[in-house]
């Protein structure tokens, strides 16, 4: 059959359930009780379940770099500073550390921006050995467990590997102070060095206000089949093609540049944000990390999450059922992105378009100010709930030690 042929076939049948769901739309926003697979976890109340003791650090590892360059402050990994104020005055804070579950110290790595914006992690392994061993020497507990009962929100790229280059944070690892601790951050890739089990995987920082300025009415129809904004290559990084987002956004942009299904360029569009909410499908590729913002801007917009990152963990993977809402294709399987598209089921897009509808999946995406029952805060909280009792072997014996302070690089060893 020829091509002309069967983009024919595929524009009628998308018009078909196109239709099918602008009338879904019309008669109501529908929405579905999302059922993750430990339970309807996204509405647990957190409070009364854990209680954290939040560090006092001098502000230079918080407020001081903060005040250098509120930029941090909108940053996709702004989540650690968002946090922190947040746990100031949350009811789950305890000012009495004997009873508290939880120790919580706020260090904000990642706000070391260019005059571009991009995050350095250079400076974060030594900023966050000083922080350690303040409070190794100030109070009792970390002694007692090494970290273990301790969380740090580190959203970097590859998180606690303090380095934006794969290969680099593969051989660098996991900070080894931070190698008992609970991490929570934004990368999530499985049987990866940079991820170690326990850890709580997050959505990014994405602007909650700015977000919600963009929505337009529930009524107006998702006329766009699969849409797609940003870059399928780059040059200035990957000269040579191949290694950046290991190929997948070159094979989407050569396969189907010219197809009338796929409305995908590099421009950036003022309606960017509206146009996701005409959109049936939205292309979540990997880029240098397998997660974007886009996965967040497709849940708030109800578009449909095509993910394409091999091994990707979603955020609260242990709360939301990610299979039943979004779409996973292997990045070997980008050239039939098309076929598999457009043979899923109609009553299977609506469904998980009804998912997407549900405010507490939303919520869960977002850390707004002030925050809001089940919200990204909470869901963190909840992770930490679900995470305790602490198992008794976390806790050492008087003089044992497991971390060794002079592993890693020698330059991470330097006073900060
Ligand atoms: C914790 O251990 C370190 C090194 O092992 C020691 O220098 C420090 O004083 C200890 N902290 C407390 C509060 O005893
Ligand atoms: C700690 O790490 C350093 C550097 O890798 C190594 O030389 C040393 O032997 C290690 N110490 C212990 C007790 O394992």
């Amino acid at each position: 059959m020829s091509n002309l042929m069967w983009g024919l076939i595929l524009l009628v049948f998308s018009a078909f359930f196109l239709n099918l769901d602008a009338f879904e739309l019309r008669k109501g926003q529908k929405t579905e009780r999302i059922s993750g697979s430990a339970g309807d976890v996204l509405e647990d109340d957190p409070v009364g379940r854990l209680k954290v003791f939040v560090y006092e650090l001098p502000s230079k590892y918080n407020k001081k770099i903060l005040q250098k360059d509120p930029r941090c402050l909108n940053h996709m990994f702004a989540a650690e500073i968002y946090m922190h104020r947040f746990l100031l005055s949350s009811p789950v804070r305890t000012l009495n550390p004997e009873e508290a579950d939880w120790f919580y110290t706020p260090v904000y790595t990642t706000c070391d921006l260019t005059p571009n914006g991009l995050p350095l992690p250079f400076k974060s392994p030594r900023m966050m050995r000083s922080a350690i061993q303040l409070i190794s020497s100030n109070w009792p507990y970390w002694n007692r467990t090494e970290g273990a009962d301790h969380f740090f929100i580190v959203p970097h790229d590859f998180g606690a590997c303090f380095h934006y280059q794969e290969e680099k944070a593969i051989e660098r690892g996991i900070l080894p102070l931070l190698q008992r601790a609970t991490l929570v951050q934004t990368f999530g890739q499985r049987n990866h060095v940079c991820l170690k089990e326990g850890s709580i995987t997050v959505p990014p920082y994405a602007p909650p206000q700015k977000m919600q300025s963009h929505l337009i009415p529930p009524s107006i129809p998702r006329s766009i089949f699969v849409y797609f904004r940003g870059l399928f290559y780059d040059v200035g990084n990957d000269p040579e093609g191949g290694y950046y987002a290991r190929g997948a956004r070159a094979a989407v942009w050569e396969n189907f540049k010219d197809n009338p299904l796929f409305d995908i360029s590099t421009e950036h569009p003022t309606t960017y944000y509206e146009d996701m909410q005409r959109a049936v499908f939205c292309l979540c590729p990997l880029g240098w990390a397998p997660w974007s913002p886009r996965l967040v801007e497709a849940v708030i917009f109800g578009c449909i999450p095509v993910i394409i990152a091999d091994d990707i963990v979603l955020p609260f993977a242990d709360a939301i059922p990610w299979e039943d809402i979004g779409v996973y294709v292997d990045e070997k399987d980008v050239p039939n992105l098309d076929t598999i598209l457009t043979s899923i089921p109609t009553e299977v897009i609506l469904r998980k378009q009804r998912l997407l509808a549900n405010p507490s999946m939303k919520q869960a995406m977002l850390f707004p100010h002030p925050a809001q029952p089940g919200d990204a805060f909470h869901q963190i909280l909840n992770g930490l709930a679900r995470k305790l009792p602490h198992d008794k072997s976390v806790y050492l014996r008087k003089g044992e030690k497991v971390l060794n302070w002079t592993a890693g690089p020698l330059a991470d060893l330097k006073p900060w």
